[in-house]
């Protein structure tokens, strides 16, 4: 079965960059948390002055179980902790500078009061904190997101990783060192689409060696 991924990070740390840049090579399933609240109306409540939803987490999670025993999900959340263990393979945790990351909210137009809090977030490494806490430390990937080449070097690290979770590499949670400092130009174009429809994990495995360079 494919592996469902996690992506979180605080807010304009670039979870939905990095997940469109996957979406060119994977025919994964994605799933964008707040979206599929706002439009399924899995809310308790909204704060107008902070422009948030209080998240009805029973129903949501209902929403989610569905899809995730498919297996083959890369669901993008800016939290972590109220998604079971049990859903997914890899955590990622996009991490900012702060200096950039005040810039990308103030691009956005957010109020003082909302760029401060996400700004104290990701200085206390809330997201991170909150990630390997949940989560066996060995399937939490911590990766900085401050240029856009990074963008492109995520998704290549996140597509080496399912490739070795297919394979069934024993050391797939984590980077090895090799791979850690691999500054090779990424052939991203050459990477053929992931199809992730066909549940034969034979075929899966082999077409994952072939098509994900
Ligand atoms: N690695 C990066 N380098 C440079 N700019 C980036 C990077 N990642 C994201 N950005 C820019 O930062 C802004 C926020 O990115 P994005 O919307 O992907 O964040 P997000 O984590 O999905 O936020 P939210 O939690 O609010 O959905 C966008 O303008 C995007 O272009
Ligand atoms: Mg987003």
């Amino acid at each position: 079965m494919l592996p469902n991924i996690l992506i979180t990070g605080t807010p304009g740390t670039g979870k939905s960059s990095l997940v469109a840049r996957l979406k060119e090579f994977l025919n994964f399933n994605f799933i964008n948390v707040s979206e599929l609240v706002k439009e399924n109306g899995l809310y308790e409540s909204y704060d107008a002055d902070m422009d948030t939803y209080d998240i009805d987490i029973d129903r949501t999670l209902d929403e989610l179980e569905g899809p995730m025993a498919k297996g083959g999900n890369i669901v993008e959340h800016h939290a972590c902790a109220w998604f079971p263990e049990r859903f997914f393979q890899l955590v990622v945790v996009l991490r900012t500078n702060n200096t950039l990351l005040y810039d990308r909210l103030a691009a956005r137009g957010y109020s003082d009061a909302k760029i401060e809090g996400n700004m104290e977030a990701e200085l206390l490494e809330s997201v991170l904190a909150e990630a390997y806490e949940s989560y066996n430390e060995n399937i939490v990937m911590e990766l900085p997101s401050d240029t856009e080449d990074q963008v492109d070097e995520n998704a290549r690290k996140i597509i080496d990783w399912i490739r070795r979770y297919m394979r069934g590499e024993e050391d797939y949670p984590k980077l090895s060192e090799d791979q850690d400092d691999d500054d090779e130009d990424y052939e991203g174009d050459d990477l053929a689409h992931y199809n992730g429809d066909d549940d034969d994990d034979a075929q899966l495995s082999l077409q994952c060696d072939s098509y994900i360079q």
